[in-house]
């Protein structure tokens, strides 16, 4: 029987052809370090690097591709600007929808000093800018936030409270790792200082990429991470300092990096604002037939306009394991249980400890595979 893959908010699946091709061409073609040897290979690696810097630039909206910089994945980004510009005695504010990936270094930074302002969202996971507002205070020196939400897919008015930080002189950071390549983000008219994105979502690019946008001159006052070899400035045992090697040593992940290159072009050859539509539609159907039945419960905004295309749900009387076994095991339909690394935001949603079911189609999800899990999902709730 064949898969339907269901859990692109994990990671997306499948993976378009072209990315595979580059990633074979590089390993049986070019193979060689970017930017640490003079001969074509390593010219040619080089090449890619910087082309797929150019790329997430175009997706963003940015014309100097220097300010991106690569990264393993999101998680590793939001490390290397926590860590290096937050200072103990500063005030940070987040919210009660982040994943893990931005809560974990924002605990470990607490009990250094760092004094953290979690923002309560409401049982839909939408966010208030007003109540982002009445946390500002004197120390108060960055704001970090989903663009949207890995649990219920809530999208953030990431324009309205980049306004709100650009009015206080507050740096603002948005985890764009479950958006970028579905939802059209323009960071400098969203008044966006750094922006977090991951290759292996809905950039369709290979696990182990990622990166971060860093605004002009802000890198400054970020201190670098690691230091070490970027093929630059050799003659100097001081690490570079300008983008984006400051935030750069030791040999890249360049064939993930060629993949992701060939994914980009093929998400912008779609279009962002049709890839947006399509997931859109899909996430309409797929809500229209979880509200038909009866002990199904919906979490989240339940309204394709205001969400990415990800649903949680959980069935009356079965855990969310129950319920995705039995996808998996008895209809080929892969979803995700749990609290997907998210426990704040289920404590929010009010579905803590044990989570729920979470669908979130991707580009190739067809409309017969909605329709199939629905069904799945109607059997499997009728056996109660
Ligand atoms: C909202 C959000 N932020 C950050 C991450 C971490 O991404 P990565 O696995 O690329 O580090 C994820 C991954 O699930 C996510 O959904």
């Amino acid at each position: 029987m064949k898969i339907v893959y269901l859990d692109n908010a994990a990671t997306s699946w499948p993976k378009p052809e072209v990315m595979i091709d580059a990633m074979t061409h590089f390993a049986r073609n070019i193979g060689a370090n970017p930017g640490r040897s003079a001969h074509r290979l390593s010219v040619e690696a080089a090449r890619i690097i910087f082309e797929a810097r150019e790329i997430i630039g175009q997706i963003i909206g940015i014309s100097d591709p220097t300010r991106i910089v690569f990264t393993r994945n999101a998680t590793e980004g939001i490390n290397i600007i926590l860590k290096g510009f937050l200072k103990p005695g500063d005030h940070v504010i987040t919210s009660s929808m982040e994943h893990n990936s931005v809560i974990r270094p924002l605990r470990k930074l607490e009990k250094k000093g760092v004094e953290v302002s979690v923002v309560k969202c409401k049982e839909d996971g939408s966010i208030r800018h007003e109540d982002i507002s009445k946390e500002i205070k004197r120390n108060t020196r960055l704001i970090i936030l989903t663009h949207a939400s890995n649990v219920t897919g809530t999208l953030f008015p990431v324009e309205d409270i980049g306004e709100i930080a650009k009015n206080h002189g507050i740096v603002f950071c948005v985890d764009a790792a479950q958006t970028l390549g579905n939802t059209p983000l323009n960071v400098e008219k969203s008044g966006v200082d750094v922006l977090f994105f991951t290759g292996h979502k809905s950039l369709l690019g290979p696990q182990g990429t990622g990166g971060v946008y860093i605004r002009k001159g802000l890198e400054c006052e970020i201190d670098s991470f690691e230091e070490g070899g970027t093929g630059s400035r050799s003659e100097f045992e001081e690490h570079p300092d300008f983008m984006p090697d400051r935030f750069e040593s030791g040999t890249p992940n360049t064939i993930g990096i060629s993949g992701l290159l060939a994914s980009c072009k093929f998400v912008l050859g779609y279009g962002i604002d049709n890839v947006r539509e399509k997931e859109m539609r899909v996430t309409e159907k797929l809500l229209r037939g979880l509200s038909s039945i009866s002990n199904v419960r919906i979490y989240g905004p339940k309204d394709p306009g205001k969400m990415i295309s990800i649903v949680s749900f959980n069935i009356d009387g079965l855990s969310p394991s129950q319920v995705s076994l039995a996808l998996d095991e008895e209809f080929n339909v892969m979803t995700r249980p749990g609290l997907h690394c998210s426990p704040l935001a289920h404590r929010t949603i009010g579905t803590f400890p044990h989570g729920t079911v979470r669908i979130s189609p991707g580009i190739f999800t067809e409309d017969a595979e909605i329709e199939f899990t629905i069904e799945a999902i109607k059997r499997i709730s009728h056996r109660l």
